[in-house]
């Protein structure tokens, strides 16, 4: 059995841009995403920008999501917003458990687990950050955490209903930091998630799609998406210059 996994790019916005920024960034990403067919592309603007995704990109190939939401459907949460919410604005993703909403907001296991079925529950897929500080890299824990991070999800959700989501490995350390993985220590790790998954279930390994993050670049994506176990990349700075992203969205092999 041959299992195909369509290459996904998407690009995390994180609280960046102006309405105007959003406008122009949107409407280059559209205009050129027909030359990018082997790619699926996705931006992950902040939830202010949605509305103006959704006008841009509404008829396009182009999906988009946000980059957090909270618990249930409605309800006295003062600053969140929901799934319900999010799909009222055509989002099909959502980012949950990034490092950054982990260890700035404080987002513990459980919490990030909550967050992953309540964007299930709603209809969206979401995209399940993971990864080790350079601390937890350098003492070797580096699968440990990831299987921490992998096993919390999975004690909340079938296998079956797993496989509407993504992961994302992102390894902290490269976040931001101009330091990649090499596509081989990146391999590795998404090599571990796969093998990872295969325990619960085969089809399920097989199928999900394993984004890597952090620094990603015109320059190295190409290197890191000819990798097996890599199916595309979840691309923070790079992502806020159209000719950037969409140079990233070229280096995935055809
Ligand atoms: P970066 O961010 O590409 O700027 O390193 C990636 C991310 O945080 O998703």
């Amino acid at each position: 059995m041959v299992y195909m996994r369509k290459k996904m790019v998407a690009g995390n916005w994180k609280m960046h841009g102006s309405r105007c920024d959003a406008q122009s960034l949107l409407k280059a990403i559209k205009d050129a995403s027909d030359t990018v067919m082997q790619t699926e592309i996705v931006v992950l603007p902040s939830f202010v920008h949605l509305q103006i995704a959704e006008d841009i990109l509404g008829k396009s190939l182009v999906s988009w999501g946000a980059q957090n939401l909270y618990l249930g459907s409605s309800g006295a949460f003062t600053g969140e917003v929901s799934g319900p919410m999010l799909v009222d604005y055509g989002c099909h993703y959502v980012l949950v458990g990034h490092s950054e909403r982990r260890i700035l907001f404080h987002e513990d296991l459980s919490l990030v687990a909550a967050k992953f079925n309540a964007a299930l529950q709603h209809g969206l897929h979401p995209i399940l950050c993971v990864g080790e500080t350079k601390d937890e890299r350098e003492q070797g824990l580096t699968e440990v955490v990831i299987r921490a991070q992998l096993e919390s999800v999975m004690q909340t959700v079938s296998a079956s209903l797993f496989r509407q989501a993504v992961i994302a490995y992102e390894p902290v350390w490269a976040i931001g930091t101009g330091l990649t993985a090499t596509p081989e220590e990146a391999e590795t790790v998404h090599k571990f998630i796969r093998d990872y998954l295969m325990q619960y279930q085969v089809e399920l390994a097989n199928t999900v799609r394993i984004l890597y993050g952090g620094s990603v670049k015109a320059d190295n994506a190409r290197e890191l998406f000819a990798m097996p176990n890599i199916d595309g990349g979840l691309i923070g700075g790079a992502s806020l210059k159209a000719e950037s992203f969409l140079e990233i969205c070229r280096a995935v092999p055809s």
